[in-house]
């Protein structure tokens, strides 16, 4: 195991003290910067957008309607439904498809708690798949090994921003029988051998939070389907439960409020514009860093040759994982931890935890989110390479014990 208080020792660590010592001031290196991102676009947004408050357009109107139109062009579907955030997005889809009491729907353990926790808010039981060591995604054997015949759906998490093998997930979705939810909260404009996530699914559902790669001034959601009828459901569902054309006080079900703003939708909009080239460059940042840290032993993982990894997340696995976030934060890096704890050992999920999943549990005590912005600069990853590398050298870390992704 390493020693994890023999930290940051090597020769960088020394020259860098030096010239701390001579006065050189450290800039801190955050983990993301979304002020940086509202700067870029604001210049193209601000006439609709104030013409938009001003104008006390708020709920619905054309500036939705055309957002709903650009992202499912945008994912390669027909229909979005703009909502209020990426887990009703995924509670909606699931009573949209019926899913409810009684039912199953797999679901990885590796991922933030929305993705199991809607299922549980829809009525059904959440029912864990273990994931890819190298890919930490889940796979078609994973999926394969979960399903029971209570299984009635499978939330595919397209994690940290690489889409799995949709092939042969849809190939043993169809011989089961079973319907397919996207969970796209971090992938926007990934790709699956050519092809973008939210286009695979029966449905996918995106989160527009405001740290994700298309990120509103708040709360924001959708989804996206090329089923007419589910499209339907779904807004139907989110809008108190009236169906298309009925009148504000005419309700065909029980529904909720769960509706995209027309402000985040401008905003959307405008942000959509710069997409393609923040994640071009996030792609750029990824590759740097692993230059950086190739002289590390950090062994490098898990993205497919058909995947285009969108890197919400640049995450690296390394033991004594939080020594070495004290050590990052002590030279002013900020970093993340995506997720501490799977979902199955979380207090209110544990009653779904049926068995082992061994390289999920494995990952949670390694994994590490180091910055990814698209305005982080070449000489930022450079500084944070640098320091994870001068601090495993001082670790003596088996690389074994090491992962990059
Ligand atoms: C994988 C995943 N699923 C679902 C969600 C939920 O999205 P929201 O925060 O918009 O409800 C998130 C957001 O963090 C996420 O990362």
């Amino acid at each position: 195991m390493a020693d994890v208080n023999r930290v940051g020792t090597g020769t960088a660590s020394r020259q860098r003290r030096r010239r701390s010592e001579a006065g050189t001031k450290m800039t801190p290196v955050p983990f993301t910067d979304l002020a940086a991102m509202a700067g870029e676009v604001w210049p193209s947004v601000e006439r609709d957008y104030l013409a938009c408050l001003l104008g006390a357009a708020y709920i619905g109107g054309p500036a939705v309607t055309s957002f709903e139109e650009e992202w499912a062009a945008y994912c390669g579907a027909d229909y979005a439904v703009g909502v209020a955030n990426g887990t009703d997005a995924l509670e909606l889809t699931l009573t949209a498809l019926g899913i409810g009491r009684g039912d199953e729907v797999v679901v990885p353990a590796n991922t933030f708690i929305a993705t199991a926790a809607a299922v549980v808010r829809a009525g059904a039981d959440p029912r864990f798949a273990d994931v890819s060591d190298d890919t930490l995604l889940i796979t078609p054997g994973t999926l394969t090994e979960a399903i029971t015949p209570r299984t009635r759906a499978v939330i595919v998490v397209h994690l940290f921003g690489q889409v799995p093998d949709m092939a042969g997930i849809l190939d043993v979705a169809a011989k089961m029988g079973i319907c397919v939810i996207e969970d796209a909260a971090q992938a926007h404009g990934a790709e699956w051998d050519g092809r973008r996530a939210g286009s695979f699914g029966d449905a996918a559902c995106f989160s527009f939070y405001p740290a994700k790669n298309l990120g509103a001034f708040g709360d924001g959601g959708a989804v996206v389907t090329s089923q007419a009828d589910l499209a339907d459901r779904v807004r139907t569902l989110a809008n108190h439960g009236r169906s298309h054309g009925a009148s504000h006080y005419e309700h065909t079900y029980v529904g909720t409020n769960s509706r995209l703003d027309t402000l985040q939708a401008v905003l959307l909009s405008g942000k959509l514009a710069f997409l393609d080239a923040w994640t071009q460059r996030r792609i750029v940042l990824a590759a740097r860093y692993r230059e950086v840290l190739s002289g590390t032993g950090l062994r490098h993982t898990g993205v497919a040759s058909q995947a285009r990894h969108a890197y919400h997340l640049f995450v690296v696995r390394v033991a004594g994982r939080d020594a070495v976030r004290v050590e990052l934060a002590r030279r002013g890096i900020e970093s993340g931890v995506h997720y501490p704890v799977p979902c199955h050992w979380q207090p209110p999920l544990r009653r779904f935890a049926d068995r082992p999943l061994p390289a999920t549990e494995q990952a949670a005590g390694e994994l590490l989110s180091l910055p990814m912005f698209p305005h982080l600069t070449d000489c930022q990853v450079d500084f944070v390479g640098e320091a994870l590398s001068d601090i495993l050298q001082g670790m003596t870390v088996d690389p074994e014990f090491i992962d990059v992704q």
